[in-house]
């Protein structure tokens, strides 16, 4: 996960969780709301390899930051009743530490790799085998002598999660038997995470105050649950107890966050595509310089979101503020903004390519 601010709450600099978000990860596929349909598919391939006595197939998810891919690698292990390791792609430096992974691995058990996209060449070559046949192959001594030898692993099951799918090589992609993507949350869904938190937490939350953070947490669980905790401060501070949803609004408002869930950094992003370049097109590169981020976390943490909103539009020749953006910042779109590149409806939902796509 790159720097921004809406990674800063999921995991500690060092890879581990934050106590509080430990305690508000959801444990089993009964206890997490949202993503039905990934929810149905796996709970019947848990079954079914339950029932065959084998190891789950290998799977993959992929999606934006905070949507929940660590939480159902770790529900998947919960749910196979098996161990759980976990890795990451920068973590497996030389195909030697992959190996030690793979050859300490007990029959069965989850290996849950994050970042995957980020293995490297060399280190990817060594899962093939092990996906593939649980098998490693190893070479013994140096030069003509050399030979190498076929090594037996216990059946495994490979859990990779990314937010870039497209960097993930296609021979390691094949090797995945199913592959997932996770969706921004619908308010519903965000509305059921917010009450549980909010139970977890032993905050006295107001129906509607729940359904308003639902509303402005960017589709994010991670982001709900970011503004819960703020609404929790606020409401204990300011208000005296309870969160009702005047307490909840303030407290939201003081994040900065608008009707629309977007924050600071998002408007920024928008005001100086509409202000500095016209409404665009303009380059990733250019874009990401004018507001001070990394092009990694422009693409990873803030435009999926504006791209399924509708207010940004990636276009062959760069990304284009939609006349919704414009509207949004309190400014009329000019004539020209209707023009062609921008006349196709915006996407309701992130395509795979908008996630993907780089340039
Ligand atoms: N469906 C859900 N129900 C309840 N809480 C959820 C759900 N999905 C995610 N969360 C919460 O959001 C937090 C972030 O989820 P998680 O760490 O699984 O996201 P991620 O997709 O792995 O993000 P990243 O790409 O940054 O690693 C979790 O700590 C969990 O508490
Ligand atoms: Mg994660």
């Amino acid at each position: 996960m790159t720097s921004g601010e809406h990674a800063d709450e999921g995991e500690a600099p060092d890879g581990g969780e934050r106590p509080a978000e430990r305690t508000l990860r959801p444990r089993r596929l009964a206890d997490f709301p949202g993503q039905e349909r990934i929810k149905d598919v796996l709970g019947i391939a848990i079954e079914a390899a339950a029932a065959r006595g084998e190891p789950l197939d290998h799977h993959l998810f992929y999606g934006p930051p905070g949507l929940g891919k660590t939480t159902l690698a770790h529900i998947l292990a919960a749910e196979l009743e098996a161990p759980i390791r976990t890795t990451s792609g920068p973590a497996v430096e030389r195909p030697g530490d992959l190996a030690a992974i793979l050859t300490n691995l007990k029959e069965g058990e989850v290996l849950f790799v994050d970042e995957v996209h980020r293995l490297s060449r060399a280190v990817e070559e060594i899962l093939y085998p092990a996906m593939e046949d649980f098998a490693i192959d190893l070479v013994i001594g140096k030069g003509p002598g050399a030979r190498s030898i076929r090594l037996a692993l216990p059946p495994f099951t490979l859990i990779g999660a990314t937010t870039r799918y497209a960097m993930i090589s296609a021979p390691l992609r094949d090797r995945f038997g199913s592959i997932y993507r996770l969706d921004f949350y619908e308010e519903e869904a965000l509305t059921a995470i917010v009450r549980r938190s909010a139970t977890l937490l032993g905050v006295e939350l107001a129906a509607e105050a729940a359904v308003e953070i639902a509303r402005r947490s960017r589709g994010t669980p991670r982001v709900a649950n970011r503004i819960l905790r703020r609404v929790r401060d606020y409401a204990e501070v300011r208000a005296g107890g309870p969160a009702t949803l005047a307490a909840t609004r303030a407290a939201i408002d003081l994040l900065e966050v608008d009707a629309l869930g977007l924050d600071e950094i998002d408007r920024r992003l928008l005001r100086s595509l509409v202000g500095q370049f016209g409404g665009g097109p303009a380059g990733l590169e250019t874009i990401a310089a004018a507001i001070s981020e990394e092009p990694d976390t422009v693409v990873d943490v803030y435009e999926p979101f504006l791209l399924t909103c509708g207010l940004l539009r990636r276009t062959p020749r760069g990304r284009v503020a939609t006349p919704a953006a414009w509207r949004h910042l309190g400014l009329e779109p000019p004539p020209g903004a209707q023009g062609d590149l921008w006349r196709e409806a915006a996407p309701t939902r992130t395509p795979p390519e908008a996630l993907a796509a780089d340039g």
